[in-house]
This record gives C-alpha cells, sequence and structure tokens, in this order.
C-alpha cells in the first residue's frame, strides 16, 4: 500500500487523479493539499470536497496550500481550458462551509507517515517551495517526491518553452529543485502523451460503477473540446497528473535519467526547464540530482487507467 499526500489545482486532470489514486486499491491518500494554478484556490477547494463527497471520504483533510506564487503576483488561471467551475462542464455546488486544515497539517503527516509516505504534487510548486523554506521542516523523512512538471527540451504548454506548473511559479520551481531530495519529475515530455480518447470516457460511463460514473462524460467533454484547439487533431485530452501515480504503481512502464533540473525563473524563457542530457553530464555547483521521467508505455497507461477507473 503506497501513502500519498496531494498537493494539487483541481483543475480536470487533477481531478482524474485525485479520482485515480482514491479509487486504486494499492493507494491511501492521507491528505489533499488544495493550492491555485488551473483556477482560484477557491475552487481548487470546492472541487475537492466534491471529489471526497461523493466517493464518502470526508474523513481526508483538505488543507489549504499556497494561494499565490512566491512572489506576491496575482496567479493566472485557466478557466478557458477547465472550465468555468474547474471541473469541465459540471456545475459544483457551493456547499455552506468546508473544513479546512492549515499547512502546518502537512507536518504532523509526514511526522505520522514518515518513509511510508509519497508527496505527489500536481500542480504550481509555490506550497512545496514554501515547505523546503520552512527552517524546521520535515521533508527528509518522506519516500519519495513526485513532481507534475517540466518540458525537458520539447515545447512547453502555455509557452513555446514553458509548462504551467513550472511557468506559474518559476521561482517556486526553483527552490524545489535545489532543496528536493529523492523528487522525481513528470514532465511533458511523458504527460503530453498520457492521452485518454473520449471514447475510453464514453465506455466508462456506461460501463463502470464508482460514484465517479456519472461525472466523467461532463467532467472531460468540457477539456476534451478545448483540447481540439490546443492539440489539433487529438481525440480526448492528455491527463496530465495521472502520470505521477501510474508512475507510482508502475514504475518499470517508466524510463528515466538521473539529472540536475535547471528553471529560468524570468526573461522570455520564464519557466523553462533544462538538464544536461549528455551521456556524461556536467554537474553545476552542488546542486542535488533529480530523476526525470523522459519516456512510458503509454498504452499500458491507458489500460490501466480503464481497469483502475472501472
Ligand atoms: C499541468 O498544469 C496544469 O494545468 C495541469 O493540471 C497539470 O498539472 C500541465 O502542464
Ligand atoms: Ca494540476
Amino acid at each position: 500500500m503506497k501513502k500519498v499526500l496531494i498537493i494539487g489545482d483541481p483543475g480536470v486532470d487533477d481531478a482524474f487523479a485525485i479520482m485515480y489514486a482514491l479509487r486504486h486499491p494499492e493507494i491511501e491518500v492521507v491528505g489533499i493539499v488544495s493550492g491555485y494554478g488551473n483556477v482560484s484556490q477557491q475552487d481548487t477547494v470546492r472541487n475537492t470536497k466534491l471529489l471526497l463527497d461523493l466517493a464518502d471520504l470526508e474523513e481526508i483533510p483538505i488543507i489549504l496550500g499556497a494561494d499565490r506564487p512566491l512572489t506576491g503576483e496575482e496567479p493566472q488561471y485557466f478557466y478557458d481550458v477547465h472550465g468555468n467551475y474547474g471541473l469541465g462542464g459540471l456545475i459544483p455546488d457551493s456547499p455552506a462551509s468546508i473544513k479546512v486544515y492549515p499547512l502546518t497539517k502537512v507536518y504532523e503527516l509526514i511526522d505520522e507517515h514518515g518513509k511510508d509516505l509519497t508527496l505527489a504534487n500536481l500542480s504550481r510548486l509555490s506550497t512545496l517551495a514554501l515547505m523546503y523554506l520552512h527552517p524546521e521542516n520535515n521533508l527528509d523523512q518522506v519516500d519519495q517526491v513526485l513532481i507534475m512538471g517540466g518540458a525537458f527540451h520539447v515545447p512547453g504548454n502555455v509557452t513555446p518553452l514553458a509548462e504551467a506548473n513550472v511557468y506559474g511559479d518559476p521561482q517556486a520551481a526553483k527552490v524545489v529543485a535545489k532543496h528536493g531530495r529523492n523528487l522525481t519529475f513528470i514532465p511533458l515530455n511523458v504527460s503530453n502523451r498520457a492521452i485518454i480518447t473520449n471514447e475510453v470516457i464514453d465506455y466508462l460511463a456506461q460501463n463502470s460503477s464508482s460514484p465517479y460514473t456519472p461525472i466523467l462524460e461532463p467532467i472531460m467533454s468540457y477539456y476534451s473540446k478545448q483540447y481540439e484547439t490546443i492539440m489539433p487533431g487529438i481525440n480526448g485530452a492528455p491527463l496530465h497528473d495521472v502520470t505521477l501515480f501510474s508512475y507510482l504503481l508502475n514504475p518499470d512502464r517508466y524510463f528515466t535519467v538521473n539529472r540536475q533540473v535547471h528553471v529560468t525563473v524570468d526573461g522570455p524563457s520564464r519557466g523553462l526547464t533544462h538538464a544536461d542530457f549528455r551521456p556524461n553530464p556536467k554537474t553545476l555547483d552542488k546542486d542535488p540530482i533529480h530523476t526525470i521521467v523522459v519516456d512510458f508505455d503509454s498504452s499500458f497507461f491507458v489500460k490501466d487507467f480503464i481497469k483502475i477507473m472501472s
């Protein structure tokens, strides 16, 4: 059983990743930190609550993460991609009140689960950076930290060079790359090919029996429609954030390299991530070496997604 603490910004692909993790028989979700990114924090908290309530998992704590980049600049949201409420075409109810925990709860959860715990960061890296910058943090106790982020020598998605989670707070990404240990980056190199088709969603909508079955199609259809413009010719959409949990449980289906990760924080190439992929890379300073996932078995990804979501 893998215990995970999720940091996310649901967001359509985050929502699918959260559903996948909550449905997976070998994953125990110990908490969900709601940040900002795809949509505002107010929306991510409400969306997280909806996903927990549908599965009768109200006991999983919702924790407030960062609501803006480390610099304090206003976040740029992506309602055009993720829908008016962040869940595609779904219009969620607004509960009168939602119980949330302060960020200090993550340190309690890390103390409690220690080496059994994986941190899965699906959003801007602001919360994770704040955690690393805390002088008394206990992050060295966790087993590993998985990050959906970066685009290594491939086109970005929010700019020609940058991936959204890094671009949204590049200073935070730099802090995490410098201070993090046992980090694995799953970048667009892989996640852009983690495509779930509309037919798969139709199949699940008709043949699965989970508390999530009724919401799969409304969430996905808006998002995949937007992706027709973002990636012309695509049938469906990439579920970037699901790759973290697929990798966690099936690492042998993913191909990795170990390199230092560099981040450009400003200028026209803001949010660019790069690494020295030469066979004999040069290391700079004493910065740590991280794992970067560069390839995967995409047909396995789809089959496994169907199995877990069924
Ligand atoms: C990442 O950015 C967000 O829009 C998605 O949820 C994903 O985490 C993809 O670049
Ligand atoms: Ca996300």
